[in-house]
């Protein structure tokens, strides 16, 4: 009997993901660099299933059917290309290579366009929720070859979660790099949604000085709002466990952050795009500045904050800080479809956004039902240009900028960083504002590099150059540029 699909690589995802596809009635043949693993994994999880073990790249092709399905699940970067071309040897025009793996989306634009001229046909997956998902139900993000998607829909929509309703946490993203683009941006959401949350801690342990059982019960009750998401709910989690010694374990953990680069990646595409990805961007730079340790132990010591105690009542402010947070979400989701939107422009990409939410909604680190809300955003405006300008967010955050101005002040007045909440409240008045001081930044750019400036007394597309010192010349930059 021939297998529907081959995987590459058995490290816990890759293990993870045979046994969730065999359990969905496929047949799955593996391989894995080190010969041994396959040998392991046959007589070990895999035995009695429907799990052939092969010790070739040969043997593996030869025991496929056609077109091939071939899975990769092997470190990001040069062993994917190695891989590809070891395997091409073996491949006949119409199989389909995936990559299930964390690659750079500029990686499989790249090696879409080198399959696709040899005859094959390549998607990039986008792969979420860590190992249980990958056992249980991963959310899954496919890009590639528009050719490949019949031949994988039936086992993607099979093994990935499900909403309530049913509908699969996996589509179609787009062509080339587009599956592998939306999984960064959701890997840079989920920096987004973490350090928020790790704020929102912050001012309720060091403004309302509040003991972390009484946190737990915070986030716990916020788990049953909007902000209904696992996040929120992993925090309750964590903020009750205890450590041997009947105190919170989450008090003795260092703080400094690690990070493995998607939320990097996020904040460089966001640059390239030049799009305004604050919070994310503000997120990132939060994990570097909190790796900072011995520095701030020395900073911390030469200014010292005095009191932090925020007075006023207590549940007003938790209700004010959950709002603030709510609304910095919003605005992070914002940024995040506009920077898929103008990635999407810019790859040529046709991006189905109400589809992205659908595909987060279950799964992956960054499930929420808020989520559905953003879908129902994006299914009744797919050409929406801002989540702000969506009626139901519209309102939403209208009602919540009270609240949220109140958090920022207080935490700004006691020294309590919160640069998501606050970048997001920075970005959501500039947004709003009609006439930022740009007009200044031209006039600078202008006297001291002839830049030239646009007037709001002339068309769009005009430019002027005033001579600012008398003694500069009439030649503006982009006289000389031409
Ligand atoms: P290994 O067991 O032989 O190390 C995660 O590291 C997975 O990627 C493992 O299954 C690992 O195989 C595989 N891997 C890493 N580099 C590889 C390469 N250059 N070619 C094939 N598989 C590779």
């Amino acid at each position: 009997m021939k297998a529907d699909i081959g995987l590459i690589g058995l490290a816990v995802m890759g293990e993870n993901l045979v046994m969730n596809m065999e359990s969905k009635g496929f047949t799955v043949a593996v391989f894995n660099r080190t010969i041994s693993k396959v040998t392991s994994f046959i007589e070990g999880r895999a035995k009695g299933k429907n799990i052939i073990g092969t010790y070739s790249l040969k043997e593996l092709a030869e025991s496929l059917e056609k077109p091939r399905r071939i899975m990769m699940m092997v470190k990001a970067g040069e062993a994917v290309d190695e891989l590809i071309n070891s395997l091409i040897p073996f491949l006949e025009p119409g199989d389909i290579l995936i990559d299930g793996g964390n690659s750079h989306f500029s990686d499989t634009v790249r090696r879409t366009k080198y399959l696709e001229e040899k005859g094959f046909l390549y998607i990039g997956v986008g792969v979420s929720g860590g190992e249980e998902g990958a056992l249980k139900g991963p959310s899954m993000m496919p890009g590639g070859s528009p050719a490949a998607w019949p031949h994988v829909k039936e086992i993607f929509q099979a093994i990935c979660a499900k909403v309530e309703d049913g509908s699969p946490c996996c589509d179609w993203v787009g062509e080339n790099g587009a599956g592998h683009f939306v999984k960064m941006v959701h890997n840079g959401i989920e920096y987004g949604d973490m350090q928020l949350i790790c704020e929102a801690y912050q001012f309720m342990r060091d403004g309302l000085f509040m003991t972390d059982d009484e946190m737990q019960a915070v986030f716990k009750d916020w788990n049953k709002t909007e902000l209904d998401s696992y996040l929120i709910e992993i925090t309750g989690d964590i903020l009750g466990y205890k450590d041997m010694d009947g105190s919170p374990i989450v008090e003795k953990i260092l703080d400094t952050a690690g990070q493995k680069g998607t939320g990097k990646w996020t904040g460089i595409a966001a640059l390239d795009e030049g799009v305004p990805l604050t919070l994310i961007g503000e997120a990132v730079f939060a994990r570097c500045l909190s790796a900072m340790k011995a520095e701030r132990i020395e900073a911390a010591k030469k200014f010292p904050k005095g009191d932090t105690h925020i007075a006023g009542d207590r549940a007003e402010l938790t209700e004010a800080l959950r709002k603030a947070l709510y609304a910095s979400k919003i605005i992070s989701y914002a940024q995040g479809y506009t920077l898929m939107a103008s990635a999407a422009k810019a790859y040529g990409w046709k991006l189905n956004y109400g589809g992205i939410a659908l595909m987060w909604r279950g799964g992956c680190i960054i499930r929420s039902v808020f989520l559905g809300k953003i879908k129902e955003a994006y299914d009744k405006n797919p050409g929406l240009d801002n989540l702000l300008l969506d009626g139901y967010f519209g309102a939403t955050v209208k009602s919540l900028v009270p609240a949220w101005r109140n958090i920022v002040a207080e935490a700004a007045l006691h020294g309590i960083p919160m640069p998501a909440f606050s970048s997001a409240l920075a970005y959501f008045d500039g947004y709003t504002t009609e006439r930022l001081p740009a007009n200044l930044l031209q006039a600078q750019r202008d006297y001291f590099g002839a830049h030239t400036y646009e007037r709001i007394d002339a068309p769009r597309g005009q430019f002027f150059h005033t001579n600012w010192t008398g003694h500069g010349g009439n030649t503006s930059a982009s006289t000389y540029n031409a």
